[in-house]
C-alpha cells in the first residue's frame, strides 16, 4: 500500500442529473481512465449536486447506478480507483457547511454556472444552487486532491476551490492541498451539434444537439448528418467554422488522429462524406461502452459491491481531513 499512497491524488465527479453525453465522455471520463494508473484516483457520482435542480426520485436512483455502470464501462477499474456515490460519504456535506463560512457571497454570485442555471430554472433558484461550488470545493479538498480532471466549464469552480483553500490555510495554517485543474487540450469543450457556439449539454431541449453515450447507432448517425455546419463546404478549422471544427475534434478524438491529420484525410471532400464518417467513428467508439453498461446494469449486486467498497475507502480518507478541520476551527473532540 505504501506505493499507492506516494502517488498524487485525483478527484473528479459527474452529476447523475440526466443521461451522460459525448461531451462528458470526451471532456472528462475518458481522461479519468487514462490517469488511473499514474495517480491515486477517486471518482464520484455526485448525487448531492444533482438535487440542486428538481429530480424525479426513481429516475435519480436509476441514473446514479447508470453513471456508476458507465464509469466501469468506460474502463474505470475498482481495483485501481475508488468509485463511490457522494451521499454515501457524509463528510462531503459536513465539510461543505464549514467551508460555507469561508466563502464569500460575492464570490458565489460571480459563478457563471449559477447565473446560467438560475436563468434556466427561474422558478427554483434555491440556496443549494447558489452554494453548489462550495460543495464541489468540499469534494475536492476533503481528499487532499492534487489534480482535478474536468471539462473547461468547471474551471471557474476549481479557481474558487483554490481561493477557499488558500483562505482557510491562511487563517489556520496548512490544512488543504492546493488542487490544480487538469484540462485536456482537445475535447475540453465539445459543442452542441445544433448551435456550435454553445457547449453540448444533456439539459438542452433539442435532443439533436447532443449525443448520449446510450444512443442507438441510427440516432447517432442521424444527429451527425443534421449537425449545423457552414456553407463553405471544406473540412478545415477556422473562424466561422465552429460546427466543422467541433466535428473535426470529435472525429480526431474518436479515431486517435490530430486535427491536422483529419483535415488532410478529408481534403477535397465535402460535408456529405465527412458527417457520416464522424457518425460512424462515434458509433464504434460508443458501441462497447453502451453494451457494457447494459450488461452491468443487469448485475446490481456487483454495482452495489463496487459502490459499498468505494464509500468505505473514501470515508476513511475523508474522515482524516474532516477531523483535522474540526480541530483547527475549534470544535471539541467527540
Ligand atoms: P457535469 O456532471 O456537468 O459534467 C461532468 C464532466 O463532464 C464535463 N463536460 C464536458 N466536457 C467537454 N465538453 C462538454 N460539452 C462537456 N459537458 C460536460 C464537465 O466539465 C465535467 O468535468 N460540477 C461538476 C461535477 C462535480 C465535480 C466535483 C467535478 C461535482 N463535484 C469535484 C470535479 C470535482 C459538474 O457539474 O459536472
Amino acid at each position: 500500500m505504501s506505493e499507492i499512497t506516494e502517488k498524487k491524488r485525483i478527484f473528479s465527479g459527474v452529476q447523475p442529473s440526466g443521461k451522460l453525453t459525448l461531451g462528458n465522455y470526451l471532456g472528462a471520463i475518458r481522461n479519468f481512465e487514462t490517469l488511473q494508473d499514474a495517480y491515486e484516483c477517486l471518482y464520484c457520482v455526485v448525487d448531492l449536486h444533482a438535487i440542486t435542480v428538481r429530480q424525479n426520485p426513481a429516475e435519480l436512483r436509476r441514473q446514479t447506478l447508470e453513471v456508476l455502470a458507465q464509469y466501469l464501462a468506460c474502463g474505470l477499474d475498482p481495483q485501481k480507483s475508488t468509485l463511490f456515490i457522494q451521499s454515501h460519504v457524509p463528510a462531503h456535506a459536513e465539510l461543505a457547511w464549514i467551508l460555507n463560512c469561508y466563502t464569500m457571497f460575492g464570490e458565489l454570485s460571480r459563478m457563471t454556472q449559477f447565473k446560467d442555471k438560475s436563468a434556466k430554472h427561474a422558478d427554483n433558484v434555491n440556496a443549494g444552487l447558489f452554494d453548489y461550488p462550495v460543495l464541489m470545493a468540499s469534494d475536492i479538498l476533503l481528499y487532499q486532491t492534487d489534480l482535478v480532471p474536468v471539462g473547461s466549464d468547471q474551471l471557474q469552480h476549481i479557481e474558487l476551490t483554490r481561493n477557499v483553500a488558500q483562505r482557510f490555510n491562511g487563517v489556520y495554517s496548512d490544512t488543504f492541498t492546493m488542487p490544480e485543474p487538469y484540462i485536456a487540450k482537445t475535447g475540453a469543450r465539445i459543442m452542441s451539434l445544433q448551435d456550435p457556439m454553445r457547449k453540448m449539454s444533456k439539459s438542452d431541449e433539442n435532443a439533436n444537439s447532443f449525443i448520449l453515450l446510450m444512443d442507438k447507432p441510427e440516432d447517432i448517425m442521424r444527429k451527425f448528418k443534421r449537425a449545423i455546419t457552414d456553407s463553405e463546404g471544406t473540412i478545415r478549422r477556422g473562424e466561422g467554422k465552429e460546427g466543422i471544427s467541433n466535428l473535426i475534434a470529435i472525429y480526431g478524438l474518436a479515431t486517435g488522429r490530430t486535427a491536422e491529420e483529419v483535415e488532410a484525410e478529408f481534403a477535397g471532400q465535402g460535408y456529405a462524406a465527412f458527417k457520416p464518417a464522424v457518425g460512424e467513428a462515434v458509433v464504434e467508439l460508443l458501441r462497447p461502452i453502451r453494451e457494457k453498461t447494459e450488461d452491468l446494469l443487469k448485475n446490481k449486486d456487483y454495482l452495489e459491491q463496487v459502490y459499498t467498497e468505494g464509500a468505505q475507502r473514501a470515508s476513511y480518507m475523508a474522515r482524516k481531513t474532516l477531523d483535522k478541520v474540526y480541530r483547527k476551527v475549534g470544535f471539541i473532540k467527540r
